[in-house]
């Protein structure tokens, strides 16, 4: 689909299914186009129109920005006063299929707010929902977010479409196109080209999400007292002569490997040794190009131990159109029958309870369907997507740390409702990763930058405020060692103050001496520590920004700036409470002047968040 120009006007593509053309719309709510260009935007007619419109629709998709403070784009805001303010419309929207694209920014309070309304009252009001809501986030990488609710919707769609085509042809056996590499098996004479990542020096190429630079992990330690049982880990990669180039307050991509003990399951479970070397490629041996449309290949030849640890998901669960590429290659046919009704309209609770809700992995799935062992072109194109980058906040300032990049990574370790130990790939990867300094054979990573805003104000001598626990702390480390390099250059620092929160001072205050040291060298004016879980009371970090309010709020007058970062749902959204009631309090306001105050923080970006 071409994405052109916003309006809130439809967009048509056909979707070939292998069965016929099927319309789709699509529907975009923008701001781009100016005041005259709406009144004669189809969509500025009569109400009646949007009905009329939306009923001869069976498939639409709506692409809604949301814009200043929670509002729909100009062009859409009639659309959407329509649509959430009508009134109940019967069953009309019944026969609709949909899926929302949302765009915004996760700075604002009311992050994807009109994607997020829309797709709520188009399934209260029985729409059925082909896609989950789409949340694009401006501060992060709206295209990638963009990119991978795409790469959902396909599947979705063509298993839709497939479906249909089934029922009307009821008598049809089961046809499904299911995508497939082509496969050459090498014997070991061939040279594996297991070092897929280049780390090009001369200072030009641009690393990204798909050109990421091969990195050594240069120092890797855990942050927590021996006291605790739960793991935070202390990584640095060493970016010295690749070219890479940061900002403190910047997030690092990382493309970690899947732990081996997986990778022997998965390999188990396809019956193929680990050491099988081969190569995949999108075109018949005469090089006409595959009919199905596949992502590009992972370079090979590869072995299926590097092909399983690095470019495979297998912890996820797996989504509809894996379980049919399984049914499809279930030789016993009790598990085919199964595997398709997961896939098939009937089977969606089934499917949402038993493996969505289940937290059902890849690899649980095909352990429970023994049968289904799928050829390797089938499995990497259909039933394991690729392995993700994951996120994190760079913990280090490049004014501090030139040639390194600092992560700070809390271990994801717990049991899922179907009682396996969920590891995090990439938690799991570093809290094993070898440094440099322990071995010559050390842990390595591909690795990209991504630019955030979130950063020191540009003039030093302004005041800030931080508030991160846990290891929402990362991006603040970075700050402070960029203060402290700015301080050693004699610039004059504004005052700064840190709220972090840990559980307990014995088990995990990470960098505790490194703050103090900060304190003692000026740096920082004050750090002020909610312990969580000493006293009989939790203390939160919101609840000590209460016992400061009235500097913390002095602060701010100044001209301060005021940072968030950690986890999005829980404590930001506290904090922001908290920050609305400070205001209320030390102005002397009421609540929604109080808020008026806060958002214009927000829109002057002197209220910041990294949040997840
Ligand atoms: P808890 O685990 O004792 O609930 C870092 O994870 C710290 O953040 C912990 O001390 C944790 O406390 C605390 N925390 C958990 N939920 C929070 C919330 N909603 N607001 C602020 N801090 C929170």
């Amino acid at each position: 689909v071409v994405v052109p120009k916003f309006s809130l006007k439809e967009e048509e593509d056909e979707v070939d299914a292998g069965c016929g053309k099927t319309k789709v719309t699509i529907f975009f709510g923008t701001q781009t186009g100016t005041a005259e260009g709406f009144a004669k935007d189809d969509y500025a007619a009569d109400d009646d129109e949007y009905e009329e419109k939306l009923k001869k629709e069976t498939f639409a998709f709506f692409m809604l920005a949301t814009y200043g403070d929670g509002e729909p784009t100009d062009n859409a805001a009639r659309f959407y006063k329509w649509f959430t303010e009508g009134k109940d419309r019967g069953s009309w929207l019944q026969q609709l299929r949909y899926g929302v694209f949302s765009l915004g920014n996760r700075q604002y309070e009311h992050f994807n707010k009109i994607g997020k309304v829309v797709d709520e009252q188009l399934s209260e009001q029985g729409a059925q929902c082909v896609i989950p809501v789409g949340l694009g986030d401006d501060d992060q990488c709206i295209e990638d977010d963009f990119s991978a609710w795409r790469e959902q919707l396909w599947p979705e769609l063509d298993q839709l479409l497939r479906d249909e085509d089934d029922a009307n042809t009821a008598s049809t056996p089961y046809t499904a196109v299911i995508p497939e590499y082509r496969v050459v098996i090498h014997d070991h004479t061939v040279m594996s080209h297991e070092d897929n990542y280049s780390s090009i020096t001369n200072g030009t190429t641009a690393f990204d999400l798909h050109h990421p630079c091969r990195v050594n992990v240069a120092v890797q330690k855990e942050l927590h007292k021996p006291e605790s049982d739960r793991s935070c880990i202390h990584l640095e990669f060493d970016i010295s002569g690749t070219g890479i180039m940061y900002e403190t307050g910047d997030h690092v991509g990382v493309y970690a490997e899947n732990w081996g003990e997986t990778v022997e399951e998965a390999g188990e479970l396809l019956g193929q040794p680990l050491d099988l070397l081969f190569s995949l490629y999108t075109d018949n041996d005469d090089g006409t190009p595959l009919g199905s449309s596949l992502p590009p290949p992972f370079p090979g030849p590869c072995t299926l131990r590097t092909a399983l640890a690095r470019y495979a998901d297998l912890l996820n669960p797996p989504r509809k159109a894996a379980l049919i590429a399984l049914a499809a290659h279930a030789v016993e046919p009790s598990e085919a029958e199964r595997l398709k009704f997961l896939s098939s309209p009937k089977g969606k609770d089934d499917y949402s309870k038993w493996v969505v809700g289940s937290q059902r992995s890849l690899l649980e799935v095909m352990a429970d369907f023994p049968s289904a062992k799928p050829p390797l072109g089938v499995f990497f194109a259909a039933v394991a997507p690729r392995l993700q980058p994951r996120y994190y906040s760079i913990s280090s300032s490049p004014r501090f740390a030139l040639d390194r990049v600092h992560v700070t990574c809390a271990l994801v370790y717990g049991p899922t409702p179907t009682g396996r130990i969920h590891k995090g790939v990439c938690s799991t990867w570093m809290k094993n990763a070898v440094p440099l300094e322990k071995s010559r054979d050390c842990s390595w990573a591909p690795i990209f930058i991504r630019q955030s805003n979130f950063k020191l104000p540009a003039d030093h001598s302004l005041p800030i405020i931080m508030v991160g626990p846990g290891t929402g702390l990362a991006p603040f480390r970075g700050f402070l060692q960029e203060r402290a390099a700015l301080k050693k250059e004699g610039v004059q620092l504004g005052d700064a103050l840190l709220f972090f929160g840990c559980r307990n001072r014995r088990m995990d205050f990470i960098y505790e001496d490194e703050l103090n040291n900060f304190v003692g060298q000026g740096v920082l004016s004050e750090l002020i520590v909610a312990f969580s879980r000493e006293g009989p009371q939790k203390e939160y970090v919101q609840h000590k920004m209460m016992d400061k309010a009235a500097n913390l709020w002095s602060l701010i007058s100044q001209g301060g700036y005021f940072y968030v970062c950690g986890d999005a749902k829980g404590m930001a959204r506290d904090v922001h409470r908290s920050l609305h009631t400070v205001v209320q309090q030390q102005e002397g306001v009421d609540s929604s002047k109080a808020e008026a105050v806060v958002k214009k923080l927000q829109m002057d970006g002197r209220y910041l968040r990294d949040v997840w």
